[in-house]
């Protein structure tokens, strides 16, 4: 089988890797437009950060997996096409800052109804509205000349941090496509393709709109369960609760289970905000404004869980940060990533920023220029300084903000952090990493999330 997949990025790279890693019957090309990511695809430095990646391209490229910018010849010579490139929430127009942006998705359909010489497979990859398909296939169908399209929506449930494995060993794969005679043969050639790896039971076959709407479900699900122990956290810091033993007792009903139920300083991510809008949109599309709104409060709730957080660090400070060093430590949206989109740390820096505090930044993965951009600062801003390591930035500083629960936070040795802070030294723990106990032995004013006195 040739495989061909558009968009390089964090699903299209990992996931094709996996399929080229597993069978190499396949020859699989991953395409994309960015010359310079390419270029990184097919280097020692991964454009990625993603444990356990390095290896598995390492050993496929060049082999069966294969990184280029042609993309027309790419798609010519493919059985099956993999569309995977970003669907970002519309900055402009009808939608604005709800619906997906599809001009992408569309660009490709109609690139592939240009280039393409024979039938193809053409598979929907990237978290998309539910429908989509449907416009796919007429952009396909209008230009087909004879040629037969199917379109198969087969959505990536893999977390980043965590791809490599959730690849190799998934929940579940999920396949839609259309229920006729040439739909059933499409969906069971995909299927022969996870087959390779994954157990048949566990590849689950469905109609299109079930399988896209699934997506979309899944990730509210989730959002949905942080949202819920994040709502708790704000009680429990009013009553003296704990969130963590709250969410343990909680999570011990088989009913309920325990995933997922971390409290935190707000779920990041591109997915989570992005799907959830975009179900609010289709929800008021479809005339059904109970149900948008319904879905909407659990970005509300994720929203007030980022700006209580900033308000929380300010009114601790004696109600002020003017002037004040407060170091951040983590950028990324969540640990094993340099992924920094909707990361809750770029909206308590930006709010500390706002009361004129002058930030020192280390995350192990994320760029200085990553976070200036995400930041909005010129290079020559001095309101950040991005640090090498924590223990520079934290020095002098009056607060530590932990906003990503990496592991080497851990191994910290906070009595010689302490020492060359401030007085009173603050500590919030955004992510209930660190043992706060002991960290107020060794005199820090030390503050989790949903931790009651
Ligand atoms: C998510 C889905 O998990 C995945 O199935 C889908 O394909 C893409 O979206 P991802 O965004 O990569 O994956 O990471 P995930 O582990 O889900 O974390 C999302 C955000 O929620 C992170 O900011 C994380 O820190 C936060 N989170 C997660 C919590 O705050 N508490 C938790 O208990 C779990
Ligand atoms: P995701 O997290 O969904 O993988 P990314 O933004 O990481 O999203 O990756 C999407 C990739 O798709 C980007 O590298 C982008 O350059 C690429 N892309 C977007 N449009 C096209 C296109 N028409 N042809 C080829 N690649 C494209």
């Amino acid at each position: 089988m040739k495989i061909c997949c558009i968009g390089a990025g964090y699903v299209g790279g990992p996931t094709m890797a996996m399929i080229a890693h597993k069978s190499d019957k396949h020859i699989v090309t991953v395409v994309d437009i960015n010359q310079a990511r390419i270029d990184a695809w097919n280097s020692d430095t991964l454009p990625i950060f993603e444990p356990g990646l390095d290896e598995i391209v390492k050993q496929a490229r060049g082999k069966n997996l294969f990184f280029s910018t042609e993309v027309d010849t790419a798609i010519r010579e493919a059985d099956i096409i993999f569309i995977s490139v970003n669907t970002p929430t519309k900055t402009y127009g009808m939608g604005v800052g709800r619906a997906a942006d599809l001009t992408f998705i569309e660009k490709c359909a109609r690139q592939i109804a240009a280039v393409a010489e024979d039938d193809k497979i053409v598979v929907e990859k990237s978290t998309l509205p539910v429908r989509t398909a449907a416009s796919i296939k007429r952009i396909l169908e209008a230009n087909s000349n004879g040629r037969n399209f199917q379109i198969l929506s087969n959505p990536e449930f893999l977390a980043e941090g965590t791809a490599v494995s959730d690849l190799e060993n998934p929940d579940r794969v999920l396949i839609g496509g259309d229920q006729t005679p040439a739909g059933l043969e499409a969906i069971q050639t995909l299927v022969d393709v996870y087959a390779e790896w994954v157990p048949r039971e566990k590849i689950l076959t469905t109609n299109l709109w079930s399988s896209e709407l699934s997506k979309l479900t899944a990730n509210a699900f989730l959002a949905q369960r942080i949202s819920s122990i994040n709502a708790i956290s704000a009680l429990c810091e009013a009553t003296g609760a704990n969130v963590d033993e709250v969410a343990h007792a909680v999570g011990t009903d088989s009913r309920i289970g325990p995933k997922f139920l971390k409290s935190s300083v707000g779920f990041g991510g591109s997915c989570f905000q992005k799907d959830i809008l975009n179900l609010v949109y289709l929800c008021e599309h479809f005339g059904l404004p109970e149900v948008a709104k319904y879905w909407n409060g659990v970005i509300e709730m994720n929203d007030y869980q980022k700006r209580r957080f900033g308000s929380r660090v300010i009114s601790s400070m004696f109600n002020t940060v003017a002037g004040k060093k407060i170091a951040v430590l983590g950028f990324a949206f969540k640990k094993d990533t340099n992924d920094t989109r909707e990361s809750a740390a770029i909206y308590v820096c930006k709010d500390l920023l706002g009361e004129n505090a002058e930030l020192t930044i280390y995350d192990p993965e994320v760029s200085e220029s990553q976070i200036r951009y995400d930041l909005d600062l010129s290079a020559e801003d001095t309101s950040v300084t991005v640090c090498d390591d924590a223990y520079t930035a934290t020095k002098d500083a009056h607060a530590i903000l932990i906003l990503t629960e990496w592991d080497e936070f851990k191994a910290l040795d906070f009595q010689r952090i302490h020492d060359g802070m401030e007085l009173p030294a603050f500590l919030f723990d955004g992510r209930n990493l660190l043992d706060l106990e002991a960290l107020r032995k060794i005199g820090f004013e030390a503050t989790g999330i949903g931790q009651g006195e």
